[in-house]
């Protein structure tokens, strides 16, 4: 089912309860968390408090971007935090059976992302493991970057495969730079989950989201 799942990193964190409480109004269900370690992406964001407090005093379902260095090392904590899905990128470790396992057994969703200059083929391996593939459509790491194109052929082709396989149970999600001016040409590749940051918190929130899901409802 096609949905908007907006990035927490372009929201205003002074007033995070105010613009959650509109995003509740136009019936947004999942937040997307982007968390960021300095190491496998250039920048800092957020962690396990702000799950943490999600989880305390919302009841959204949380997907859990995790551009992090070997992320085996934080599942449980990301999962006791409050996380409902753990997405982790094939590029950030060297065992994803082991992790995609290890994210099941705490009990979460699991998903896997891939950056712009990964080929597809690299997550085939383990594409009837996974509940989520997140596609990046910007090199991950910062806000309003702008859109790249070339990488819709990956989510035409994960859509193609989850029609040919009975096996692919997976969504797809596709990350980065997506606004009102591209969200028909991501959805009509095939996306189903669309994450945006800035094309939901930049400006104005009631006439982003009106705008957005005039489009994502049609
Ligand atoms: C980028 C993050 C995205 C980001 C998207 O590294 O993974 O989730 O918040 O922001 P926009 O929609 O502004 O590109
Ligand atoms: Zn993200």
């Amino acid at each position: 089912m096609r949905k908007l799942v907006p990035s927490l990193l372009s929201a205003d964190l002074w007033c995070l309860k105010d613009q959650l409480d509109v995003l509740k109004q136009y019936q947004v269900d999942t937040l997307h968390v982007d968390v960021m370690d300095g190491n496998f992406v250039p920048n800092i964001s957020m962690g396990v408090p702000l799950v943490e407090s999600l989880r305390k005093h919302s009841d959204f379902s949380l997907d859990v971007h995790l551009m992090i260095a070997n992320p085996e090392r934080f599942i449980e904590t990301f999962r006791e935090a409050g996380a409902d899905l753990l997405t982790v990128h094939i590029e950030a470790t060297y065992h994803i059976h082991r992790l995609i396992q290890q994210i099941r057994n705490v009990g979460c969703k699991a998903g896997v992302s891939l950056n712009p200059g990964t080929p597809l083929e690299l997550i085939k391996p383990i594409l009837h493991m996974v509940d989520l593939v997140l596609v990046m459509s910007v090199n991950p790491g910062f806000g309003g970057q702008d859109f790249l194109p070339e990488t819709l052929s990956k989510v035409k082709m994960l859509h193609q495969w989850k029609q040919e396989r009975e096996d692919y149970k997976y969504i797809v999600e596709v990350d980065g730079g997506i606004n009102r001016s591209n969200v028909e040409q991501v959805l009509n590749a095939g996306a189903e989950w669309i994450v945006s940051g800035s094309g939901v918190f930049k400006g104005d929130l009631k006439t982003n989201l009106d705008q957005l899901n005039e489009i994502l409802l049609k």
